[in-house]
């Protein structure tokens, strides 16, 4: 395996609390769709059972969004729950960025369509592609607006409504995701506690491991392409493992590097929610323990660009971690990409 590389941050302590500047997370919020698919149900439609699920994953159910529930419904309920418990009102939010690999549609973005589902008239909004990692590279792009001094509030927001580009006949993979959303809301905190510095990077060599081949401008929508099953996602399930291990481990320290601290100060580590047993190997390569560990794949699968952010509504919610608290987020996907963000909360 070819070494991943991230590039090296000269200046660690530059960005936080930079000329009466700081990014902080002021709101979280989630949702998922109310529809639960198990893994005995997994059972009747293709060749699996409960115990495979279970002991290679960890996944026990998933949420699977209804016929008429889309991306941008997940995202603008999660935005609603994080604009609540930040108390910002939609119209102060200045921009949205949705990190997705399943928009509603091409184009406009999902990032529009939320704009105006919240009625957040004065917010610009865009959409951001990095599969899995998206949140995080989300939460960085964010942050350098707020430092930028470009804007002062900042909805991010990761939502998936995985379930339309999922192959529900083929095993290796429509076992593993699920629907869902995750939403921040950053704003500009001067001399606040935040966003100390965010990890982005991508491996385009590897582009082939995870990816739907059809739909796009190199292989678009055909009466063949689509009954040769090409707008589906596929996944090199090995060597995505290997490689998900070594990326989380390799943002992680470079996080922990910039910000000069180790892992006995980290509170509570939010890893991206693909397999149990990846976020058990990132854990012991960086020597933490599996009590500052968080998972709830259990509940939820994977959701991609959504499963960092609902883990840190959860972590949040239920008391985890409390202000001053150092805690780390980290992230794998397609692409390659990866990325971490280390926060004092
Ligand atoms: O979010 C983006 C990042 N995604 C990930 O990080 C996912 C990374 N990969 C994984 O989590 C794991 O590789 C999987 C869960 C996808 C697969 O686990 P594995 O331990 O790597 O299993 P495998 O692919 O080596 O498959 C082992 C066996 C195969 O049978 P044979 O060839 O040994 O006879 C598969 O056909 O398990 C079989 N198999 C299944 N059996 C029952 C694959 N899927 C299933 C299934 N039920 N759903």
């Amino acid at each position: 395996m070819s070494p991943l590389h991230t590039p090296k941050f000269k200046n660690p302590r530059a960005r936080y609390n930079f000329q009466g500047r700081s990014c902080s997370i002021t709101g979280v919020g989630s949702y998922v769709p109310s529809r639960i698919l198990t893994n005995a149900d997994l059972e009747k439609m293709v060749d699996t059972s409960d115990e495979w699920i279970t002991t290679r994953t960890g996944i026990k159910q998933r949420r699977i969004a209804a016929d008429n529930e889309f991306t941008s419904d997940l995202a603008t309920q999660a935005a609603r729950r994080a604009l609540k418990d930040a108390g910002v009102n939609s119209e102060d939010v200045e921009l949205i960025i949705v990190a997705t690999i399943t928009p509603d549609m091409p184009f406009p973005s999902t990032a529009a369509l939320v704009q105006r589902n919240l009625g957040a008239w004065r917010a610009a909004a865009f959409d951001l592609e990095a599969a899995c990692s998206g949140f995080i590279y989300a939460l960085e792009v964010a942050q350098q607006f707020i430092m930028s001094r470009t804007y002062d509030t900042v909805l991010v927001i990761g939502a998936e409504k995985l379930s339309s580009i999922v192959d529900w006949q083929d095993r290796n993979t429509c076992v593993l995701f699920g629907d869902g959303a995750g939403a921040a809301v950053l704003q500009n905190r001067p001399g606040s506690h935040g966003l100390l510095t965010a990890v982005m990077g991508a491996d385009g060599r590897k582009a082939d491991l995870l990816f739907v081949a059809g739909g796009g401008s190199r292989c678009p929508a055909t009466a063949e392409s689509v009954a040769a099953r090409m707008h589906y996602l596929r996944m090199e399930g090995k060597e995505t493992f290997k490689n998900a291990v070594q990326a989380m481990q390799v943002a992680a320290e470079e996080a922990m590097r910039r910000c000069e601290v180790d892992i006995s100060r980290i509170k509570c580590i939010i890893p991206h929610q693909a397999n149990r047993r990846i976020i058990e190997a990132v854990g012991e390569r960086l020597g933490a323990s599996p009590e500052q560990m968080f998972t709830n794949l259990h509940k939820y699968g994977n959701t991609s660009a959504a499963s960092v952010g609902i883990a840190l509504d959860e972590a949040v919610h239920s008391g985890r971690f409390h202000r001053g608290d150092l805690i780390l987020l980290l992230a794998f996907g397609g692409g390659l990409t990866w990325g971490s963000a280390l926060i004092e909360w």
